[in-house]
């Protein structure tokens, strides 16, 4: 199992493509948004875009506030993104710092700011799936603040898990057990039993597969507030869960815009770092035309996959031109590389996918298409496409063979 923290935590994983663990990591602010639901202590403070609105926004939160990027990783403080302001005025200039920053490869297009507070001690506290015991873990120190792989590493002693039984949750007698394992103070640890519970609220009843607070702060009033929020959702609720689809903010990042754009249109898309554009039916065949393509690179000075794309058994028009729409979108791709294997959806309906969808796409399709096909009625589906005779459109008999002629195309 990973160990979480704030660095390389579950959450910080990319969906896989094969959507074994689909997850949708939220920011900050939207993890404190959903605390605030379940109760447990936090102020979520306010959200800008503009630097020029982080002193009002200040003023609002009490004047002395933490500017904090919003992006989907850990590693913020340490990165420069969360930084004091004094006064409004010193807000602005913070936030000017830190908006546009990139932190581990993501662009900061807004800030939280929130109160400073007064933190007298700093806690570690999560909640997460366990795959390898197939249960719920839950992973606590009160030696919190700093990377729990670092606390894992040099002082493992101090790290509490406490294995939690899916049937039975977490009631006042496991609360007890956790707060006891970590090790909270005597004079706080009501105040923790209290925040454990609501943060199993939100794991549960969100169903979420990693809810993180670090810190979680001892505060000079002796209350204890979650400073920071990582909560993963699983994606295979989302149908219980409308009021989630508003965590999904529109980003600005290109790799972002582009699976936005993909899921809005139903599709199976993770977007890569390569230049040969991949079209598959079946995750299967995607998966291993994503080999044979990277494989075939290595002779045409090293092109990659771009992409990973399953339009899975329909193959319809509409959906090959909504894939291909995805793929030609992306400025990184030089060509595209379409391999369909017939099954219940013959040959032949998927060339005429493909020769309608170059039609509906008009002159936005704009870069060379290698395609490959085989399977039921291959000898129609071939013909339909030779008559076509698209002048981008490429026809190779084998998936090695097209491997090779997508990947020479991308490298011209
Ligand atoms: N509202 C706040 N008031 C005062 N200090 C804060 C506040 N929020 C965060 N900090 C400090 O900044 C550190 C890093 O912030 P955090 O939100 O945990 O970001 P990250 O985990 O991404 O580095 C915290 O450990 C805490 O010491
Ligand atoms: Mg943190």
């Amino acid at each position: 199992m990973t160990p979480p923290g704030s660095d390389e935590t579950p959450g910080d994983q990319r969906p896989d493509p094969e959507g074994a663990d689909p997850s949708v990591d939220l920011m900050e602010y939207q993890a404190k948004q959903l605390f605030a639901r379940h109760g447990v202590p936090v102020t979520v403070g306010t959200v800008v875009t503009e630097a020029g609105d982080a002193a009002a926004a200040a003023e609002e939160q009490g004047g002395r506030v933490v500017v904090k990027a919003q992006v989907q990783a850990g590693g913020r403080g340490k990165a420069g993104g969360v930084k004091l302001a004094e006064t409004p005025r010193e807000a602005v200039t913070r936030a000017e710092d830190i908006l546009g920053m990139q932190i581990k490869g993501l662009t900061v297009h807004r800030v939280l700011v929130a109160p400073a507070a007064d933190i007298k001690d700093e806690y570690y506290f999560s909640f997460l799936v366990d795959r390898a015991d197939r249960g719920y873990l839950c992973i606590a120190s009160v030696q919190g603040g700093v990377e729990i792989e670092v606390v894992a590493h040099e002082s493992p002693e101090a790290l509490a898990k406490v294995p939690i039984d899916p049937q039975t949750g977490v009631d006042d007698a496991k609360a007890a057990e956790i707060v006891a394992a970590t090790g909270f103070p005597a004079e706080v640890a009501d105040r923790a039993q209290e925040m454990v519970t609501r943060l199993w609220d939100v794991f549960v009843k969100e169903d979420a597969t990693l809810v993180e607070v670090n810190p979680l702060a001892l505060l000079g009033d002796g209350t204890l507030e979650a400073l920071d929020g990582k909560v993963s959702l699983d994606d295979n609720a989302a149908f219980r869960h409308e009021d989630h689809a508003a965590f999904e903010v529109a980003d600005t990042d290109a790799a972002g815009q582009l699976e936005a754009k993909a899921k809005a249109k139903g599709l199976n898309y993770v977007k890569l770092d390569g230049a040969v554009g991949i079209i598959g039916n079946g995750a299967g065949l995607v998966m291993s035309t994503l080999d044979v393509v990277a494989y075939a690179g290595e002779r045409h000075n090293g092109v990659k996959p771009a992409n990973f794309l399953d339009i899975g058994g329909g193959a319809s028009a509409e959906v090959m031109a909504a894939g291909l729409d995805v793929i030609l979108g992306d400025p990184q791709v030089k060509s595209v590389f379409v391999n369909v294997f017939g099954g219940i959806t013959a040959c032949d309906a998927v060339a005429n996918g493909i020769v309608h969808a170059l039609e509906m796409l008009g002159d936005e399709a704009d870069k060379p298409l290698v395609v490959r096909l085989d399977g039921n009625n291959v000898e129609e589906g071939r013909r339909i496409l030779d008559e076509a005779d698209h002048p981008l459109v490429t026809l190779v008999d084998t998936m090695d063979g097209a491997a090779d002629r997508a990947a020479e195309l991308a490298n011209r």
